[in-house]
């Protein structure tokens, strides 16, 4: 099946930075790929660089979104094919307001006042975006941003990371709407990479794989939720190790 996502063989650097090397993975419609790893391993660098943020510079490698590379690609124009990014520290942009944001999707006001309502929101749509929103406010408005937008491809970076046990319930089933959960996995057309160290937001998801990202490399992958236990048990030094191992047994065969 063509992926709706692929990431082949891709190295990202800022300068002579490298930050991520030879990363490849595959999203298919109605899938969702999970990312683990320490802090400042690569992972948001990794989210940011399919949505060509800058100054994030792919320097070899491809991403295709469904089957077309769009490394070529601005920002808004992969954001038009469907491509969607939840920040972890979004940026604050005054001068536009979650309600101007919705009309220039073309969102009916109501269908935004009620989403908005849903995400205890409501108060905040003519405020500038994430403009001194606290912390939960972010990942909410996030969200909301995301529901607008409807995109094919979801790319969350930490949508759960510092919010409150209620928030996490209505974000959960936020999360669950975007994955299209309430339809039959067959007729589910969203996939999407999410980055978790809490992995709260796993539990009813039923993620297809995950992986475990460090220096830049992706080192070790499995099911999502045995991944999750393991390092919540052992922190990574088993992934380490394991990576360690496959190292050795490959320079061996080389020779
Ligand atoms: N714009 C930038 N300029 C300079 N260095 C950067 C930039 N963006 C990321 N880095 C560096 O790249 C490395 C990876 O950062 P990244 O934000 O991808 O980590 P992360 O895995 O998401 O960590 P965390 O779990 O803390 O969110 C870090 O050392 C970071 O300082
Ligand atoms: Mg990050």
């Amino acid at each position: 099946m063509k992926g709706l996502l692929e990431i082949e063989n891709l190295t990202v650097a800022i300068g002579d930075k490298p930050l991520l090397t030879g990363v490849t993975l595959t999203v298919a419609p109605g899938e969702i790929h999970v990312v683990f790893g320490p802090n400042g391993t690569g992972k948001s660098s990794l989210i940011k660089a399919i949505m060509g943020l800058p100054p994030y510079q792919v320097t070899s490698g491809d991403v295709r979104f469904e089957g077309e590379s769009i490394l070529n690609l601005a920002i808004d124009e992969r954001a038009r094919l469907g491509i969607g990014l939840a920040f972890q520290q979004p940026p604050a942009v005054r001068d536009v307001s979650l309600a101007a944001l919705g009309k220039a999707l073309g969102i009916d006001k109501d269908k935004l006042h009620d989403e908005a309502t849903q995400l205890g929101m409501r108060g905040h749509i003519n405020r500038g975006l994430n403009d001194g929103f606290s912390g939960g406010e972010q990942k909410r408005s996030e969200l909301l941003q995301l529901l607008l937008q409807q995109p094919k491809l979801l790319l969350l970076d930490e949508p759960e990371s510092g919010v409150d046990v209620d928030s996490l319930k209505l974000l959960t089933a936020v999360i669950e709407r975007l994955f299209q959960r309430d339809l039959p996995i067959r007729e589910r057309t969203v996939g999407g990479i999410i980055v978790t160290h809490t992995g709260s937001v796993l539990k009813h998801l039923h993620a297809t794989r995950g992986y475990v990202l460090v220096n830049g490399r992706i080192m070790c992958s499995g099911a999502p939720l045995d991944i999750f236990d393991q390092i919540s048990e052992n922190g990574f030094g088993n992934c380490l190790a394991e990576a360690r191992i496959k190292e050795k047994i490959h320079d061996f065969l080389k020779g």
